[in-house]
C-alpha cells in the first residue's frame, strides 16, 4: 500500500523525546505515562513545533531534527540540485543573451507547455487551477514581441517527453510545482533581462506572468498544492517534479 503524505510526518517529534515519554512509558524523572497523557503530550509537542516552524510562536523548546513539514518544503529541498542544473544550463543571468537565443528558448517552452497543459486538463482539479495559470498566452505574446511570426509560433516542435509527466495525478502535481515555481526565479530573470538592449520590455511576460501579484499567486498555489498533496504519496509528487526538471533540461537543450 502506498504511504500517503501526512502533514504530521517528519515533524521532528523526536526532538521532544528528551522531555517526553520514553518507550517504557516512564519518563526520566520516574513519572508514569498512560496512553491518554502520551497522546496529549504529542499534541502539545506538535503544536509547539508548528508554532516554531511557522515562525509565529515563542516557545523555548527546540526540535532536534527539523524535517520538511510541507510538500512544498520537501519539493524545494528535493529538487534543489535539479534546479541548479537547469538554471546553469539556461545561463540567463550570465551570458550576454540575444533575441535569437531568447526566442529559441521561448519556442521550446511553448512546445513544452502546449503538450503539458493539454495533458494536465485530464485531471479536473488541476484543470481548474490551470485556468488562471496557463502560460500559453504569455509565450505567444513574448514570441510575437521578439519578431516571431504567427506561422512560426503555430509550428513550434512539440515536446513528446512532456506526456510522461502527467502519467498520474501525483506526478502532474509535481510538474505543476516546477512550472509555477519558475515565476519566482522569473522575478530575478525579469530584473536582469529588463535592461537587455535586445529585449523589448513587453517581451518578458512568460517569466513574469503575474507582475506585482507574483507573491499572492504563489501563496495561493502553495495552499492549493498542500491540500491536493494529502491525497497522494509525497514520493510520487517529488518524482514528478524531478522528472520535470530532467525533461525540461533535455528539451530546452535541443
Ligand atoms: C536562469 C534561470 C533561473 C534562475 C536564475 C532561477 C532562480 C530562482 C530563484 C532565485 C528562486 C528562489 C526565489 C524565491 O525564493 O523568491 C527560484 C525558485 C524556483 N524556481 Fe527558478 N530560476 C531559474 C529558472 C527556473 C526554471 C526554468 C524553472 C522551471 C521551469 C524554475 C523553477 C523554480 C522553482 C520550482 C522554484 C522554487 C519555488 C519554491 O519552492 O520556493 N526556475 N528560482
Amino acid at each position: 500500500m502506498r504511504k500517503r503524505w501526512d502533514a504530521t510526518r517528519g515533524l521532528g517529534i523526536r526532538g521532544f523525546v528528551a522531555c517526553g515519554p520514553s518507550l517504557s512509558g516512564q519518563s526520566h524523572s520516574g513519572f508514569k505515562w498512560n496512553p491518554t497523557l502520551r497522546r496529549k503530550f504529542n499534541m502539545i509537542a506538535l503544536t509547539c513545533f508548528r508554532a516554531l516552524h511557522d515562525g509565529g510562536g515563542c516557545v523555548s523548546v527546540q526540535p532536534v531534527a527539523i524535517a520538511p513539514t510541507s510538500i512544498v518544503a520537501l519539493l524545494r529541498s528535493q529538487t534543489q540540485d535539479a534546479h541548479s542544473a537547469l538554471e546553469g544550463q539556461l545561463g540567463l543571468l550570465e551570458q550576454p543573451a540575444s533575441t535569437e537565443y531568447y526566442a529559441q528558448l521561448l519556442s521550446r517552452f511553448l512546445g513544452f507547455h502546449l503538450v503539458w497543459e493539454e495533458d494536465l486538463k485530464a485531471f479536473p482539479e488541476l484543470a481548474c487551477e490551470l485556468e488562471m495559470r496557463s502560460r500559453l498566452r504569455n509565450l505567444r505574446h513574448d514570441l510575437r514581441t521578439l519578431g516571431v511570426t504567427d506561422a512560426g509560433i503555430s509550428s513550434v516542435p512539440l515536446c513528446g517527453g512532456a506526456h510522461s509527466l502527467t502519467a498520474n495525478e501525483a506526478r502532474a502535481l509535481g510538474s505543476f510545482y516546477v512550472l509555477e515555481g519558475s515565476t519566482l526565479g522569473g522575478q530575478l530573470i525579469t530584473r536582469h533581462l529588463s535592461s537587455a538592449h535586445w529585449l523589448p520590455a513587453e517581451g518578458l511576460s512568460y517569466f513574469n506572468p503575474y507582475g506585482s501579484r507574483t507573491g499572492e499567486m504563489w501563496r495561493s498555489f502553495r495552499r492549493w498544492l498542500e491540500s491536493q498533496a494529502q491525497h497522494h504519496a509525497a514520493s510520487d509528487i517529488v518524482a514528478g517534479a524531478r522528472a520535470t526538471f530532467v525533461v525540461l533540461q533535455k528539451w530546452l537543450a535541443g
